[in-house]
C-alpha cells in the first residue's frame, strides 16, 4: 500500500481509503451482515489500508467502531461527518458528535466534517457552526476540521471554490472522476497552493461500475454537447483503456486515474465485496495509466462539469 501526507494535518494516510457510504455501505445496501461488513473493514486494515470514512447518515459508525476493537488506534485514520439539516444548530452538533464518538467507540475523532454542503448553505456553516467544530477540536474531541461537497447536485463545485477562500479546513473531499474531471483547475490547484488535504469520492460510483449506465452517461453528455462524439466509440466508450500495459478493467482505470492526479491525497474506495475490496487494493498497487490514455481521457472529457458519474 503507498501512503502519503495528508497535507497540513502532517496524517500519514493510505492512497487508498475505505468508504463506508456509497452505494454499497460496506455491504449493507447489498444484503451485506454486520459481520461481513465488519471483515470487510478488517480486510482492509489487513491490506495496509489506514483510513476510514464514514458519516453519521450511512449508518455505519457502529460496525466500524466494532471492526477497530483490538487495533491501535493511533495507526487508525478515522473521518466521520456531520449530517447537514434545516435546523442545524450548536447543541445538535454537540449531541452529533458525542454519539459518533461513542458509536466509534474512541474519545477522538481524526477528522469531523461537515457532510455535503450545498453552496447555499456555506455562509451560514462557516460563520454560524464552525465555531462548534473548533470549540470540539479545543476540547481534544476532534483532530482537524473538514469539509465535503454535494457532488450530487453541485458537480462543477461552486460551494468548494468559496470554501478556499477561507482558511479553516484542513481536509475537502471532493468528486473528481474519469467522467468530470473539473475539480482539477476548479479546486485541486487551489487547494495544493493552500496545502488543504484532499479526499476523492465518486472515484467509480455507479456509471464506472455499470457499463450500461456509462453508455447512459456518454449519451447525455453528447446530447449535452459536452463530449465530441467523432472522439469515442458508443458501444464500448472506455474500451481503449484495456490493452497491455493499459488498464486491466474499467474499474481499475477509474482509481488509477486518481491516485495519480496531484493534489489528492486519499481516492475512497467503497464495496460490501471481499473479491472487489481485493482487485482495487491492487489497482492501487499497479502504476499511473499510460500518458497517451492520460492525454486522451483528459481531451475528450475536457468541457465536462455537468454529471457526477452515479
Ligand atoms: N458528500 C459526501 O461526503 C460523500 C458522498 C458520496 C460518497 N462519499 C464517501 O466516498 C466514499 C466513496 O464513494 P463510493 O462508496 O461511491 O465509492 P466508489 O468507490 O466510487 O464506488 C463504489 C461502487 O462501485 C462498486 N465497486 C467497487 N469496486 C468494484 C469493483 N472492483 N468491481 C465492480 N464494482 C465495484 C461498488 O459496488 P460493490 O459493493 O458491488 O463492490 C459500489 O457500488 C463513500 O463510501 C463515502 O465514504 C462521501
Amino acid at each position: 500500500m503507498e501512503y502519503t501526507t495528508l497535507a497540513r494535518t502532517g496524517l500519514k494516510v493510505s492512497k487508498m481509503g475505505l468508504g463506508c457510504g456509497g452505494p454499497s455501505r460496506i455491504g449493507k445496501n447489498t444484503g451485506k451482515s454486520e459481520s461481513e461488513s465488519i471483515s470487510i473493514i478488517r480486510q482492509a486494515l489487513d491490506a495496509g489500508i489506514n483510513f476510514i470514512d464514514t458519516a453519521e447518515s450511512y449508518r455505519t459508525e457502529k460496525i466500524v467502531g466494532k471492526a477497530i476493537q483490538g487495533h491501535n488506534r493511533a495507526s487508525v485514520v478515522l473521518s466521520t461527518k456531520k449530517t447537514m439539516g434545516v435546523k442545524l444548530n450548536a447543541r445538535k452538533i454537540r449531541k452529533s458528535l458525542d454519539a459518533s464518538l461513542n458509536n466509534l467507540g474512541t474519545d477522538y475523532i481524526d477528522i469531523y466534517s461537515f457532510h455535503a454542503v450545498s453552496p447555499e448553505d456555506y455562509e451560514f456553516i462557516a460563520s454560524n457552526m464552525l465555531p462548534v467544530f473548533l470549540e470540539a477540536r479545543d476540547q481534544g474531541k476532534i483532530r482537524f476540521i473538514g469539509i465535503t461537497e454535494a457532488f450530487h447536485s453541485d458537480t462543477g463545485h461552486i460551494m468548494l471554490q468559496r470554501a478556499l477562500q477561507d482558511d479553516c479546513w484542513d481536509v475537502m473531499m471532493v468528486g473528481f472522476n474519469i467522467l468530470n474531471q473539473s475539480a482539477r483547475d476548479r479546486v485541486l490547484t487551489k487547494a495544493m497552493e493552500k496545502n488543504i488535504g484532499i479526499l476523492v469520492m465518486y472515484a467509480v460510483r455507479r456509471a464506472l461500475s455499470n457499463p450500461a449506465r456509462l453508455r447512459a452517461a456518454i449519451h447525455a453528455l453528447i446530447a449535452e454537447g459536452k463530449v465530441n462524439p467523432a472522439e469515442i466509440d458508443m458501444s464500448e466508450p472506455l474500451r481503449f483503456l484495456m490493452h497491455d500495459g493499459g488498464a486491466i478493467t474499467i474499474v481499475d482505470a477509474a482509481y488509477r486515474f486518481c491516485c495519480y492526479e496531484p493534489g489528492t491525497h486519499v481516492i475512497l474506495s467503497g464495496t460490501g465485496e471481499p473479491v472487489h475490496l481485493q482487485a482495487n487494493i491492487d489497482s492501487f498497487s499497479r502504476q499511473s495509466l499510460p500518458r497517451d490514455d492520460m492525454n486522451r481521457l483528459m481531451q475528450i472529457f475536457q468541457k465536462v462539469d455537468s454529471l457526477s458519474g452515479d
